[in-house]
């Protein structure tokens, strides 16, 4: 395996219990969750709501039935976003979202006659509120940020813009895609109604697994019809959270992995988040010192996440990030599913390359990657 700076991603490597989690689920008790009656099903039944608790651990949710299993992040965000606009609704969303929000809200726009505002960061990387502020209309239905970019790493002030979304009465999602896992994240203190997430980034779970937190008392409109176990003569899907949004068998060997994931993150997050911050720093400083290099992550380090986005003199991120891999190093050129960080940015032609840490990487990798960028920048 390379030197592993995709982190963004997808995390490598998981720890040792995520697949041995897997397999047990596959294993001993592999039955479907909240079908049958026997003792498999409830065994496994039983490992769908651990991961469920521990979820809510880690997100400061006190109901464990506020979380709800998705395929991923995006999956989360198609629910929050589709299952809350209709007709007519505006939405805010800031310029920095992932296409999991904006090609969502882009089809949106055109099937369901929704208006939509992106709201450009502030020169610095981070959106201000009050631009938010401003961009409210009497048919705001919600407002979108999320937590980190996945492009800068650059942290947004997402309790600023729950406040202001409370205060207005405006429904609040949050992407948390770059930042659950990785830094202390409390649904309550950010006052958001909807937080999707991951669980292969930073909860080190496997691909195939993610959620939505739904705030009690939000009530979303389901984007799949189906069974849930419970409830069978009702012609509709049952009105109680978390069956309502999980309507087919769940992913069982993904959930039990993502509970390993999570509780050896629970286990260490001041750790790995320091860890993380000092790796980040040590590239950030290295690359910026680099005459030629052009980095675009915020300077100040509580600022971002464990991302630093950078191009070398006029090469383009493609031709870096294969020199890179011809290194052994994998990072990720292109333009990160992001188009409007790379507008804002000034850097759509060429895109940018992603250095992005996890908990396994050293300093001596990040050396490593200095180095070879320095002989790269010279060739
Ligand atoms: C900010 C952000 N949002 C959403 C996603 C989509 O996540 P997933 O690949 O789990 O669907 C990503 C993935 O990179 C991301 O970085």
């Amino acid at each position: 395996m390379p030197i592993y700076f995709d982190n963004a991603a997808t995390s490598h490597p998981k720890p040792k219990g995520v697949a041995e989690a897997m397999l047990k689920a596959l294993t001993e008790f592999n039955a479907n969750p909240g079908r049958s009656g026997h003792a498999s099903a409830l065994a496994a039944a039983r490992q769908v709501l651990r991961c469920r608790e521990r979820l809510a651990t880690l997100l400061g949710a006190e109901d464990a039935m506020s979380v709800v299993h998705c395929f991923n992040c995006t999956d989360a965000l198609n629910l929050a976003i589709k299952g809350t606009l209709r007709a007519g609704d505006h939405v805010i969303a800031t310029q920095l979202e992932h296409n999991s929000v904006l090609r969502v809200l882009g089809t949106l726009s055109a099937r369901r006659r929704i208006d939509v505002t992106l709201v450009p960061p502030r020169p610095d990387g981070f959106v201000d509120p009050d631009d938010i502020r401003v961009a409210v209309t009497d048919k705001t239905a919600l407002i979108v940020c999320t937590h980190a970019s996945n492009v800068t790493g650059a942290i947004q002030p997402v309790a600023a813009v729950g406040r202001l979304a409370r205060a207005l009465g405006i429904r609040y999602l949050i992407d948390g895609a770059q930042a659950l896992g990785a830094m202390p994240v409390n649904v309550n203190a950010l006052s958001c109604d909807l937080y999707a997430f991951p669980g292969h980034k930073s909860l080190l779970g496997p691909q195939g697994t993610g959620g939505l937190y739904i705030a009690p008392g939000v009530t979303l409109m389901p984007q799949r019809e189906g069974g849930t176990g419970t409830e069978s003569l009702n012609p509709v899907q049952p009105a109680e959270p978390p069956e309502r949004y999980e309507a087919g068998t769940v992913n069982l060997p993904g959930i039990a992995g993502l509970e390993a994931g999570c509780a050896y993150v629970e286990a260490r997050l001041s750790t790995i988040m320091m860890h993380e911050r000092e790796l980040t720093a040590a590239l950030y400083e290295g690359l910026v010192k680099m005459p030629g290099v052009t980095v675009y992550s915020p300077d100040q380090e509580s600022g971002r996440a464990g991302i630093v986005c950078f191009n070398v003199g006029d090469l383009t991120s493609a031709q870096v990030a294969d020199a890179l891999n011809g290194r052994g190093i994998a990072v990720r050129g292109g333009l990160h599913c992001a188009p409007g960080a790379h507008r804002f940015l000034g850097t759509v032609e060429r895109g940018a390359v992603r250095a992005s840490v996890g908990h396994a990487n050293t300093f001596d990798e990040v050396d490593q990657f200095l180095a070879a960028v320095a002989e790269i920048m010279h060739r």
